[in-house]
């Protein structure tokens, strides 16, 4: 595997390879196909330290790999060799620090393709660092992953924080990609594939601007994509950042609000944090979400969790949180773990 130093913060005996990579099927899976390869593939990649994630739509899949450098060679030469896809396409090989998969032997998404409902383009006001945007966005869609990381290197190098790329930069690119779907410019796997390299490049980005590393929190947080979300570039962005400020972290991409509340039940988490598509806006999955944060809330009456939410809808204030009954919708990424901290001491100081 290739090795970019660039993205390694962490003792090097623990790294892990990650691979993502994409392509097309040979013919279309039925639904009951693609769970028997997943069910073999899981086992497999259970007695492997494997872990990861299958994304099946229109006939291509994307997936991402994670474990030790041995498990993960076997499973791809596997994977290399299958007859039933074709085109396959690396498009990330990392060593990191740390897994975004660590419960989930293999997590598959597969949906089909809805474009029902329209959304305005953003019009957020432009920051110094907006004519960046449209250029990052087509590297993103194009998967260039070398591209995103070098321009990100020298942004970086120009003084911005970490804070400032992921607030002005990834977030704003995640809603350019989500304009270029909603207008017929580029496919929801290609939006999904840009998504997954602005997760590593948000990963990559605490390193190259020197993110403060200062472990003094004891609160524990609970970052979830809202049930059947695909997108978790939101989710994965947040891990870096309650990782980098000491909290305990633990992540959930359920299936359900009922999965999620047996994941929260009885662990005491101080904040829950369910993030929608920072792409793309998910009118239609408002109700479910105030579902969803209702039956967090009731999954640990003894316990007071701060139910934060995330995702393009709130970035934009086309939603609110007190339209989903959260206590707190995130306008951007940065400086989350500092807002919910305060509000789990209100929370603790009202009681
Ligand atoms: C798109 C796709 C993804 C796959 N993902 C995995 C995987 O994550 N783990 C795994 O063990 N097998 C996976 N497989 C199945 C392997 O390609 C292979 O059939 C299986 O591991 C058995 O390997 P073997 O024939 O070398 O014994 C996948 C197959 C396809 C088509």
């Amino acid at each position: 595997m290739q090795v970019h130093t660039g993205i390694v913060r962490t003792d090097p005996n623990s790294w892990i390879g990650c691979l993502t990579y994409q392509s097309r099927a040979v013919s279309r899976p039925s639904e009951s196909e693609l769970e028997q390869l997943v069910a073999k593939a899981r086992r497999r990649n259970r007695s492997l330290g494997v872990t990861g994630m299958l994304l099946y739509e229109n006939g291509r899949f994307l997936q991402t790999l994670e474990g030790p450098p041995d498990g993960l060679r076997k499973v791809w030469a596997s994977i290399r060799a299958d007859e039933r896809h074709r085109d396959i396409e690396v498009l990330t090989e990392h060593m990191v620090s740390s897994r975004l998969f660590s419960d989930w032997d293999l997590l598959l998404y597969s949906h089909e393709e809805n474009k029902s409902r329209r959304h305005r383009p953003s019009d957020l006001a432009p920051h110094a660092l907006a004519h960046y945007v449209p250029g990052m966005a087509q590297l993103a869609l194009d998967g260039d992953d070398t591209r995103i990381n070098a321009r990100l290197a020298s942004i970086a190098e120009q003084g911005w924080s970490a804070d400032d790329i992921v607030s002005h930069l990834i977030e704003p690119v995640a809603r350019a990609m989500g304009d270029a779907w909603l207008t017929d410019r580029c496919s929801e796997f290609d939006l999904t594939v840009g998504l997954s390299m602005l997760q590593l490049a948000g990963h990559a980005v605490r390193t190259y601007a020197g993110a403060a590393n200062l472990r003094r929190s004891r609160y524990s947080v609970l970052l979830a994509t809202a049930p059947g979300e695909p997108h978790m570039l939101g989710t994965a962005l947040l891990a870096d950042q309650f990782t980098d400020a000491g909290w305990q972290v633990e992540m959930a991409f359920p299936g359900s609000k009922e999965a999620l509340a047996n994941q929260i039940a009885g662990q005491g988490h101080d904040a829950v944090d369910i993030a929608l598509s920072d792409a793309l806006p998910r009118q239609r999955a408002l109700a479910k979400l105030r579902e969803t944060v209702e039956a967090s809330r009731k999954a640990s009456p003894g316990h007071l969790v701060v139910v934060s939410v995330g995702g393009r809808m709130f970035a934009e204030a086309t939603a609110s949180a007190a339209s989903v009954g959260a206590d707190h919708a995130r306008r951007c990424v940065a400086g989350t773990s500092v807002r919910l901290a305060q509000l789990i001491r209100q929370g603790r100081t009202l009681q």
